[in-house]
This record gives C-alpha cells, structure tokens and sequence, in this order.
C-alpha cells in the first residue's frame, strides 16, 4: 500500500485515481459525519452545489430529510443544521438522510468521488479508517485534505499523519516503514507534524487560522474539542453511490 496526501483538492493528480481515497476535514465536515453516522443517520448526502442539494433534498420524504451545511464557517440560512458535530445527536438524525454542503469538504469528495473506494476520515475516526484500509490492502492511497479555498490546512494534515501513525502501527516510524508506505513528501511531512503534536491535538486545532476562524465566529470550544478527539469513533463512513456516505 502506498499513500500519497494531497493538502487540498487542487493539489489532486489531474490524471489517474488512487485504487482507494480518503477525504479529510477535520474542522469540521467529516467529523460531523462521523458523529452523524454514528447516531444513526441513514445517510449523508454531500453536494458542492447547492441547487443541486436543493433539488435532491426536495424529492426525498420531508421527515426523513435534513439540510445541513455552511459557507465560511456560518451556517447557511433555511438549513436546518449548520455543521457543528455537537448538533447531529441521535434525537436530531437517528433514520434521517443528511443533505450536506460545506466550503471545502464537500468539495473534496467530489474531487475524488470516481475512486473505487471511498472513506471520510477525522481525527475521531482516523484508526477504524486505517484498519479498513489495511482490510482492503489497496494499493495506491490519496489522501485529500479540504483545506481552506486551496490552501493548506493545519489540521487536515496533522489528521493525515494520524492515519499515516496507524497504518504504520506496530512497524513504528522507522525509515523503512515510512519508505514503504510514504508515496509523497507531503505523506512523510504529514506523520511528522502528527509525531509533533499527537499529545496534544486540541492546541493544534486551535492554531489551525480555520480553528481561529471559528473561534472569531462564536463560541466553537465544544466543536474544537469534539473534533480533536482522536480515536473516539469508530464508525467509517464509505461512499455507497455517488456523493452517498453511509456507516460500514
Ligand atoms: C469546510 O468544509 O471547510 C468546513 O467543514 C467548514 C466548517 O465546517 O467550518
């Protein structure tokens, strides 16, 4: 198995598709659907455009449908969430099909939606997400953080060293391993920055500028802790159709 991180959709390979992708958006659109999965969403559903999310959302029963999402960290105005993983609680979602669109993860999984295996991963999930990879022993890896709009993005990193850390497992981050595993640089650079700050990953959240940027927006500690909570899901959310994501 070799993983190649891509720090944000853009960075992406034109050509080509990994036999496996795992999208990442820490803060917060693929820790919410972990947490939404979790309590018993039936489905998310993620669109990067928003007509199309409206025409989708329109034809399915109205009491199993919620419209989630955000632009710029706010939420959007007639949806019923925003993107906060506090919200998504079990009363709120149990049997109901999530319609969702963010600023940049969403767009990350359109990127990568051909790929014949496709997971979300957090950093509350990142260690089921590894073991499923090391059940299916793809060959090729892309790793695609959302970002911030193209730019690179503390957190999605610091998640994709932590899945990184976890493939490794008990090899350790010996050169070998890391030779064997790492298809980029990016991948390497990745595991270090999660070797940096793996005691610690709420603080690294909290540097992160959208960590910032939520903070600025309101009152966001909740949602920061949340999505630093490492290894506290084990639910994998799997793309069963096109933009569908459902627990596996
Ligand atoms: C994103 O898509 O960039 C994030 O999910 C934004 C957010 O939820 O604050």
């Amino acid at each position: 198995m070799r993983l190649s991180y891509f720090h944000s959709p853009d960075r992406v390979p034109a050509e080509g598709m990994g036999a496996a992708a795992v999208v990442i958006d820490v803060l917060r659109a693929t820790t919410t659907m972990a947490w939404a999965l979790h309590h018993g969403a039936e489905a998310v559903q993620a669109f990067a455009d928003l007509a199309a999310l409206d025409a989708a959302a329109q034809s399915w029963p109205a009491e199993r449908c919620l419209r989630a999402g955000e632009r710029g960290g706010q939420k959007l105005e007639g949806f019923d969430l925003g993107n906060s993983p506090l919200a998504v609680t079990a009363d709120v979602v149990s049997g109901r099909r999530i319609f969702m669109s963010t600023t940049n993860g969403t767009r990350a999984l359109d990127r990568v939606q051909q790929a014949p295996l496709l997971l979300t991963c957090a950093l509350a999930n990142r260690s089921a997400v590894a073991q499923r990879l090391m059940d299916h022993q793809p060959a090729t890896v892309w790793v695609v953080g959302s970002g911030w709009e193209g730019a690179y993005s503390l957190e999605d990193s610091l998640a994709a060293g932590a899945l990184v850390d976890a493939l490794l497992g008990q090899q350790g981050s010996t050169s070998s391993a890391l030779l064997q595993l790492c298809g980029n640089d990016e991948a390497a650079a990745a595991h270090a920055l999660w070797l940096q700050w793996q005691g610690q990953p709420e603080q690294a959240l909290r540097l992160a500028s959208h960590g910032q940027r939520l903070q600025r927006l309101g009152d966001h500690d909740a949602d920061l802790a949340c999505c630093a909570a490492v290894d506290s899901l084990t639910v994998v959310p799997v793309q069963s159709e096109p933009g569908v994501l459902r627990s596996s």
